[in-house]
């Protein structure tokens, strides 16, 4: 068994988080991270050949949080949690009875729905940004952009926004993070409220209907009773707000961050929005927000000449699979204009790809036009060090200071 080579291979270290792709370009294609218990797999081909092949590499280890939770936590967390798996982290079976649910209710036109307000919210928040003092973009932009748009597809009532936000705080460390056990409990109280607050949702939901997915899930269990039960509808409603989330908020982030370090590409695309779709994949290939996720083997797997036993936890390295040099020319130069961006696997791929891609790349679409339309002179904010949550999965700046020419000179 390869172990892992490098001695400072630590995926929550801060010098990992702050540039996992320096770790990247020296990893072997496939190693087990002793620590972690983990086999890690990290060339394009492999990682898709993986992801295409649900039968061997199942997604049900996909959310199993990887520190064990505290007494106090799971004590917390009461008979409520696990919640029935639903979509990513299904069996094929459940998967294959879901997704196309979760397919009709995601439809086209209800993400096409989500177009004008996500516009005039942009445009909103954009046009209150300072313009003479330097400013958190993912404060100010890129984290309340993908809430409300996934609060309000979800039919969250907007005076409940605020609430819901607080109750979000940083529920993923706890899925995917080293959190301690005081912040477990405290992100358990969190979930614990959100969870209760999704169940009454969904009830108040069948009594009083909306034009929003949650009541499109309610009208397909109407029709068809046994399709779907009303602890799946609630526990549906409590993952997509949080796979539709963060991840498009680091998305962005990641976005403006690259394209502010490549200036002549931050002038284009406000010069012609027809670039824009090209800068959003070229982000989701170069510095993509799900760097990492997970699936275990049901049977004994061979490759690169060692054998993977079964039950083994695999970590795919979505972000290197990204970077491989073998799949993408010039892989380390951030390129609007590449027209291979499009391969990379930061959706995943096979039956698991991800259900909000569209909305994800809508969101960021719309932000980055409007964006680099109103501040073509944006800057990053020089001697800024950006900081990164501590996570194995989602990577993304906690904080992003940017600032205008004209802040220069006040
Ligand atoms: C940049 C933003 C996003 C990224 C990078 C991302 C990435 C991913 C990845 C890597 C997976 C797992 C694929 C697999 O296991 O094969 C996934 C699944 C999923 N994502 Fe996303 N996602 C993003 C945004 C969203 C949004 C906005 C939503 C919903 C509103 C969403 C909903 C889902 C769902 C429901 C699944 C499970 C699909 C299934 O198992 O059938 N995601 N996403």
């Amino acid at each position: 068994m390869t172990r892992c080579p490098m001695d400072s291979f630590d995926p929550f270290s801060p010098f990992y988080l702050s540039d996992p792709y320096l770790y990247y370009a020296q990893l072997p294609p496939l190693f087990y991270y002793e620590q972690l218990n983990l086999w890690v797999i990290s060339k394009h081909e492999d990682v898709e050949a993986v992801l295409k092949d649900p039968y061997t590499f199942s997604a049900v280890n996909s959310l199993d949080p990887i520190a064990s939770f505290s007494e106090a936590a799971r004590r917390e967390l009461g008979h409520h949690f696990p919640q029935p798996p639903t979509l990513v982290n299904a069996d094929v079976d459940v998967h294959r009875r879901i997704r196309p649910i979760v397919q009709r209710a995601f439809s086209p036109r209800r993400v096409k729905t989500m177009e004008r307000p996500i516009r005039s919210l942009a445009a909103e928040l954009i046009s209150d940004l300072p313009r003479t003092e330097p400013f958190d973009l993912v404060a100010r932009l890129s984290y309340p952009v993908p809430a409300y748009v996934i609060f309000k597809l979800l039919g969250f009532p907007p005076q409940d926004f605020t609430m819901l936000k607080s109750w979000c705080g940083n529920r993923l460390d706890f899925l995917f993070g080293l959190s301690s056990d005081m912040q477990q409990l405290d992100i358990a109280k969190r979930m614990r409220l959100y969870w209760n607050y999704c169940i009454d949702f969904i009830r108040r939901k069948f009594s009083a209907p909306g034009d929003d997915l949650t009541t499109d899930l309610i009208a397909i269990r109407r029709e068809e009773p046994d399709l779907l039960t009303e602890l799946e509808i609630a526990a549906l409603i409590f993952n997509l707000s949080l796979a539709g989330h963060e991840t498009t908020t680091n998305l962005i982030s990641n976005a403006v961050r690259r394209l502010l370090e490549h200036r002549q590409a931050w002038e284009a695309l406000g010069a012609d929005s027809d670039l824009v779709p090209g800068a959003v994949e070229e982000t989701l290939r170069y510095d993509t927000s799900v760097i990492s996720w997970r699936r275990v083997t049901t049977k004994p797997v061979s490759l690169h000449g060692q054998v993977i036993p079964v039950n083994s936890n695999i970590l795919l390295l979505l972000a290197a699979a990204g970077r491989d040099p073998d799949k993408f020319r010039t892989p380390e130069r951030f390129d609007i204009y590449r027209n291979d961006s499009g391969s990379h696997l930061a959706f995943g791929k096979g039956i698991h790809y991800c259900a909000g891609a569209s909305l994800a790349r809508l969101e960021a679409g719309i932000v980055l036009e409007l964006l680099t339309k109103a501040f073509p002179d944006l800057q990053l904010e020089p001697d800024r060090r950006l900081d990164f949550i501590s996570n194995l999965s989602l990577r993304g700046p906690k904080e992003l200071w940017v600032r205008t020419s004209t802040a220069d000179r006040t």
